[in-house]
């Protein structure tokens, strides 16, 4: 049998390479061997402080944005979409401590955020995040979790849940997932190669993918290449991330190995690894904006193949729900209830 893989993302705003390169890239990959439940999380967008129109947008955003990319539409759910994950949050959490949740360093970083922003409300919702998301992966019973090492904690809390979910109830019901770490180029920020390709940090900073061409190939033009800062010897932090970035959007290495071969004897002129990261990097988001200006043609059924998936994927969710709800001694169905009724009382 097709082993199975599920992985979620964040609805914020627009997808940059970073993204791509870390965790899209390899999503799509993935189809080809694995049957895959990818969700766009709007429950979690709810644990920080959210404009409610942004999220409504944001959501529809990004899956059409990962259908440009290459996810196939019946892969594709939206969270919210799917209530049972909150039905089976609430289950799971009867099986989560108090004590483990308290030590996921996300919360801590994230509530640390809101009290640096003077934000003095922090809400459950941020502290049980994690349930919620043990229950995006166990509902759907996963082999593998594709997922960056900062979710490594998340996932080992799911496959705890999942254990003590089976221990309490004397099942060997929910399996442990695994995560799938896969090797990922690095991407770092144009303007601040020190530090990692962000939204936050600002426009010259990252490469949306879906923005225009010459924005793009302006922001690679004026990427930093040698702050003055590197040891003798040493490649700088702003012309190593240029060469990854030529590595992980190249289809072949010949001009890389040439630019490389420069860079060795010292003949690399910076304007010749800029122009071939603008072209490797324009030509590959050219591919989806493609695809994203035909999905676009057709808004209506775009809608609505996203709401058909979404429910094609929670008849597998209810499906887990039902289970659960038998196996932990919730309200069964009627006629259950009236069959049990008379037999015990
Ligand atoms: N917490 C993940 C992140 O911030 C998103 C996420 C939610 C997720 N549910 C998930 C990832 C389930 C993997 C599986 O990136």
């Amino acid at each position: 049998m097709q082993q199975r893989i599920l992985s979620c993302i964040q609805p914020t705003g627009e997808m940059h390479l970073g993204n791509y390169l870390g965790a899209v890239q390899n999503w799509v990959k993935l189809q080809e061997n694995y049957e895959c439940f990818y969700g766009v999380v709007d429950y979690h967008a709810q644990t920080m402080p959210y404009n409610t129109e942004d999220l409504r947008d944001s959501v529809m955003k990004i899956a059409v944005n990962l259908m440009a990319c290459g996810i196939n539409k019946e892969n594709l759910f939206i969270q919210s979409l799917v209530p049972e994950h909150t039905e089976l949050t609430w289950i799971l959490g009867c099986v989560t401590s108090y004590g483990e949740l308290s030590r996921q360093t996300q919360f801590k970083d994230k509530s640390q955020q809101l009290e640096d922003k003077s934000e003095t409300f922090i809400s459950t919702g941020l502290f049980t995040y994690p349930v919620l998301q043990a229950a995006d992966i166990l509902i759907y019973h996963p082999h593998l979790v594709p997922v960056g090492k900062d979710q490594e904690q998340h996932i080992e809390l799911s496959r705890n849940v999942a254990n003590r979910f089976n221990h309490t109830f004397g099942v060997e019901y929910f399996q442990e997932p695994k995560a799938l770490f896969t090797e990922i180029p690095k991407v770092q920020s144009l303007a601040d190669p020190t530090k990692k390709m962000s939204k936050s940090l600002g426009d010259k900073h990252y490469i949306a993918v879906f923005e225009d061409e010459n924005v793009t190939r302006k922001k690679v033009k004026t990427a930093v290449t040698d702050s003055g800062d590197t040891p003798a010897g040493e490649m700088s932090a702003g012309v190593a991330n240029l060469f990854s970035l030529l590595k992980a959007c190249s289809t072949e290495n010949s001009l890389y190995d040439s630019l490389m071969a420069d860079y060795d004897s010292g003949n690399l002129k910076y304007s010749a690894l800029k122009q071939g990261v603008a072209d490797v990097v324009v030509a590959l988001t050219n591919g989806f904006k493609a695809r994203k200006a035909e999905l676009m043609g057709n808004k209506k059924q775009l809608v609505e193949q996203i709401y058909d998936s979404s429910a094609a994927i929670r008849l597998k969710a209810q499906n887990t729900v039902r289970e659960v709800r038998e196996i932990t001694g919730l309200a069964q169905s009627k006629e259950a209830a009236v069959e049990r009724f008379l037999k015990n009382f």
